[in-house]
């Protein structure tokens, strides 16, 4: 009977190929079992993306683990000889909590490890590797490299204190300019200082021209060398003809204590979030080898499955999808938008239509709810959506935050009854629609609190005791005057941001940026 290999998935087709290639390169294929001792991630919980791992007492009493993590059971397992590097490649399931669904999911991967032993040769195999690996999908795809020496290396040089570098990092990684500016000034580092770090965003772009611009920026020795091996792993690549789809990009970063070197992910048309993760691991790796160097990337299989036709045929490229909010703050920004050149024939206020378009502009909207725009553009139905910071903030969306467009501001704060007096001798009740930023702001005090949730009208609660405070927005004050309530404390500032999902970033940026610019021209505070 012949093999008829259309009947198989794409993520079943791929993975066949990749077993091929990875074999074909001198890669080994790594099997484990699906438990693995819970001490092991006990142990290494620093290198793992969340604390929270399924475990059960064996039948002799042993505490096991569903594996949350491959890496971590290759770099203890593997049998490498010294002075030299052990490269494999494994497809397994991996277990991890989902912060949307509440629920742990099965994640299917491929990937490739190289521990011991790793040079520049092993280095540019992997990233290569890479590249081959999403290439075999048959889409567009890319790349985007960078190197944490780089970053790291800068926040050293502007002196920026260790307390701060996590926030800093995170409005880098978000190319959140608005916020990385405040974040610094906060932290009392220089003008020069802040400008040299907000100017990570601008370092993206093919590698030749993404280099010349970075090395005259280099303040220290890490800086220069992240960027000499930069320059010698792209030069290898290019000799192979295998920069096309690899662009660089200085402000990616990634997890800290995980990654201290290469850092990479990959795109691919289509699919709303990295399919491919990988970089320089060297602290895992010597945890088990002293002196171990390692590099590796997980591909995620499930996300291919996503995959249809018609993004096949390219529907939709070239157009822009914006999450428009419903109501007063999304016609605003409507209306700018339409001043730039980005109107509709039709004006949605007219119609009940949900979706109206422009196609000569390039651009179509999506009329959503307002506390759904961030969830649009995370999953990529949309590429890109104006949202409030304090939706923004409490959906933990995983987005850029491109622009702080300074409409619509109010404040995030904590109110009650004029005559509020805490008692710290028990917890508090907080009523609020936001219950992660409440949680995120009284977990930094140490405050032991009850969340009591609620839709809206949040300012009852206090009046009828079913809270003590609430923690909401305040914009003119009148609600809270008209209800004998006052302002007990503003924590966070509040304005509608211009965010894009990342991977539409990645395949429309040049749209994205050109409708950006004309925004910030008109928003220019
Ligand atoms: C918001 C917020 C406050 C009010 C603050 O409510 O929850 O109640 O606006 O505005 P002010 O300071 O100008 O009075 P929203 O109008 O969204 O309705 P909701 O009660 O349904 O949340």
């Amino acid at each position: 009977m012949e093999l008829d290999l259309n009947i198989l998935k794409p993520q079943e087709r791929l993975s066949l190929q990749l077993r091929l290639l990875y074999e074909q390169e001198g890669f080994c294929k790594y099997h484990m079992g699906r438990f693995e001792e819970y001490g092991l991630y006990q142990e290494n919980r620093r290198f793992l993306s969340s604390e929270q791992v399924i475990t059960f007492t064996d039948l002799d009493g042993r505490l096991l683990a569903l594996k949350p993590d491959v890496t971590l059971s290759i770099a203890k397992n593997a049998q490498v000889e010294a002075g030299s590097c052990g490269r494999y490649y494994y497809a397994e399931n991996v277990y991890r909590p989902s912060q949307e669904s509440h629920t742990f999911q099965e994640i299917s991967q491929m990937g490739l490890e190289c521990i011991g032993a790793v040079d520049d040769a092993v280095t540019a195999q992997a990233v290569s590797l890479a590249l081959r690996s999403l290439a075999l999908t048959g889409r567009d795809f890319v790349v985007e490299l960078s190197h944490m020496g780089f970053v790291t290396g800068l926040l050293d040089a502007v002196g920026a204190p260790e307390a701060i570098r996590p926030r800093l990092l995170t409005c880098i990684r978000d190319k959140n300019l608005h916020e990385l500016q405040k974040c610094a000034a906060e932290a009392g580092l220089s003008r020069q200082g802040a400008d040299a770090l907000g100017r990570l965003g601008q370092l993206s772009g093919g590698w030749e021209a993404v280099l010349s611009a970075a090395e005259p920026l280099a303040l220290n020795a890490p800086m220069g060398a992240a960027l000499t091996e930069l320059r010698t792993l792209c030069g290898t690549l290019a000799a192979r003809e295998q920069t096309e789809n690899l662009k660089l990009d200085l402000s990616l970063v990634n997890d800290m204590d995980y990654y201290n070197g290469l850092v990479f992910q990959g795109y691919l048309a289509g699919l709303p979030r990295a399919v491919l993760k990988g970089g320089r691991y060297d602290p895992l790796a010597a945890q088990f080898r002293p002196g171990a160097r390692a590099i590796g990337f997980a591909l995620y299989l499930d996300e291919l499955d996503r995959l249809t036709d018609q993004e096949e045929a390219g529907d939709g490229r070239g157009m822009l999808n914006v999450a428009l909010p419903k109501g007063r703050l999304g016609d605003k920004v409507y209306d700018l938008l339409a001043g730039v050149g980005y109107g509709c024939p039709e004006n949605y206020n007219d119609t009940r239509k949900l979706v109206v378009e422009n196609p000569t502009a390039g651009i179509r909207y999506f009329l959503v709810k307002p506390s759904d725009v961030a969830i649009y553009v995370e999953h990529g139905a949309a590429d890109i959506g104006i949202v409030g910071k304090d939706i923004l903030a409490e959906s933990g969306a995983d987005v850029y935050e491109l622009l702080d467009t300074g409409l619509g501001r109010c404040r995030m704060c904590v109110a009650g009854p004029k005559d509020f007096a805490d008692d710290p001798g028990r917890s508090l009740r907080v009523a609020t629609k936001f219950v992660n930023i409440a949680k995120r702001y009284y977990a930094a005090q140490g405050r032991d609190i009850d969340i009591i949730k609620l839709n809206g009208s949040i300012e009852l609660a206090p009046i009828l005791g079913l809270s003590d405070v609430i923690v909401d927005i305040v914009e003119t004050g009148t609600t809270l005057r008209e209800n004998n309530l006052k302002v007990l404390t503003e924590f966070m500032p509040i304005s509608a941001r211009f965010i894009a999902n990342r991977a539409s970033y990645q395949f429309k940026r040049r749209e994205i940026d050109t409708l950006l610019g004309k925004l910030r021209e008109v928003t220019e505070q």
